[in-house]
């Protein structure tokens, strides 16, 4: 189970009102768990993973097989929580690069944008390929996705013929409502359901992450039965609850004047995972003038850009560092004989260890410089640590909103910019 140490934010909290943010952490569960607090039309999350072996999961891994067995290239539609989750998941386990490295089609991420140039590349990489396509979009009317579905759609026709197309698209999206679920049942595409008691970015553990991550080879019955084991393991009502610790250190820390969190790991291949925590929390947690802002940072390469900033700029933040177990497959330093770059003092010293050493020097610096740190031991990386880390996140996040007193689930402000855009734009009734 994840582990949190809060040894390190001794500077910045003191026992006492540690003790005291406990009573309220308590309430913050106990009305998620009772589905009393604000917006607890949006709990479905808390049941995703109850069933592993349901038979929308079931369909999953069928629709994943075909779409293995029948293209190069699998294009995700989607944007924000209808994308971040599975892209997440499948960089911390394969890699950055896993397009290049795995035996799985190649999957690249559509719909995420308004860029010119990202289009034009995607065509380039579809160019002589056989594709699939995952149409993600709760609401189905999303701008950004919805114009990347209508050229795929074209592109797909053109290719493969109106009917033969069909058997390429699959749509994940709300089982009755919106212009998606219509396009699917009109056209006839396989389709898979986001529950309608589901937000965006709460919806990893449906078909929106499961469907992408089983074309990868990530089995959705094990990240399932993973989350489902966390969901048991987070229910301690007590301080012992790794998700109360973390709840309540970072409640405390904001209210001594921390206002923004800066998530740190020191694995490149987080860098996703820390973008899907930044909107679950994000848009869940800033709004009524509240809120911890999430910002994200990849040690050690973000030392040499923010390092300065972190040590001795202003004491606004906390860390939150994400650290998995030491790899297993080692690498050694070698020796060099003319040893022009001095490291012959590293000679067979593996490079985790040098990366500990790496934490271990940070988090003294760090702590000494006034930056209270939280430390989340995660295990290894591997598909049933993500599957924890995902529910982890999620509890964690709602049980976070409630103390802080918002409603973790709407995002009114969001709709903002949409509204000047489509303004702008000319959409009828804006
Ligand atoms: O969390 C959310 O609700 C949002 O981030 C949505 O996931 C995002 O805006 C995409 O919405 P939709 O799935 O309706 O296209």
């Amino acid at each position: 189970m994840i582990s949190v140490d809060i040894s390190n934010i001794w500077g910045s909290a003191a026992l006492p009102d540690l003790l005291s943010i406990e009573k309220e952490v308590f309430d913050a569960h106990k009305t998620l768990e009772d589905a009393t607090g604000a917006g607890n039309d949006f709990l479905g999350w808390r049941h995703l993973a109850d069933d592993p072996e349901n038979d929308e999961v079931m369909r999953i891994r069928a629709a994943a097989k075909k779409i293995r067995e029948s293209c190069d290239v699998f294009v995700v539609v989607g944007i924000g929580g209808s994308y971040l989750g599975p892209r997440a998941a499948l960089e911390l386990l394969y890699g950055q690069n896993h397009n290049l490295t795995k035996g799985h089609p190649q999957i690249f991420f559509a719909g995420n944008n308004l860029s010119t140039a990202s289009w034009h590349e995607l065509c380039q990489l579809l160019e002589g390929k056989d594709f699939c396509l995952n149409i993600i979009s709760k609401s189905g009317t999303t701008t950004e996705p919805a114009i990347a579905t209508r050229a795929l759609r074209w592109m797909a026709e053109r290719k493969y013929g109106a009917e033969k197309a069909k058997e390429r698209i699959f749509v994940t999206t709300d089982p009755a409502k919106g212009a998606l679920r219509q396009m699917a049942t009109e056209e006839g595409y396989e389709t898979f359901v986001i529950p309608p008691n589901v937000g965006g970015r709460f919806s990893v553990l449906s078909a929106v992450g499961l469907l992408p991550m089983a074309v990868a080879g990530i089995d959705p019955v094990e990240i399932l039965t993973a989350a489902h084991q966390a969901r048991k393991e987070l229910d301690i009502r007590s301080f012992d609850n790794p998700v109360w610790q973390y709840t309540a250190s970072r409640n405390l820390l904001y209210r001594a004047g921390k206002v923004m969190e800066l998530l740190c790991c020191y694995e490149p291949d987080f860098t996703f995972f820390g973008r899907w925590w930044q909107q679950l929390f994000g848009e869940s947690e800033g709004k009524d003038g509240k809120g911890i802002f999430p910002a994200c940072a990849e040690f050690t390469a973000d030392l040499h850009s923010l390092g300065q900033m972190i040590q001795q700029g202003e004491r606004n933040f906390f860390e939150t560092v994400v650290k998995f177990a030491p790899p297993k497959k080692k690498v050694a330093i070698e020796m060099d004989w003319k040893d022009l770059d001095g490291l012959n003092y590293l000679e067979g010293k593996t490079l985790d260890f040098v990366q500990e050493q790496a934490f271990a020097g940070t988090l003294a610096a760090h702590t000494d410089g006034g930056v209270p740190v939280i430390l989340l031991q995660a295990g290894d990386i591997s598909v049933s640590t993500i599957g924890e880390l995902f529910y982890f996140f999620e509890l964690a996040c709602g049980v976070s909103a409630y103390t802080l007193g918002v409603n973790p689930f709407n995002q009114p402000g969001v709709e903002f910019y949409k509204k000047n855009m489509f303004h702008l734009l000319g959409k009828p009734g804006y």
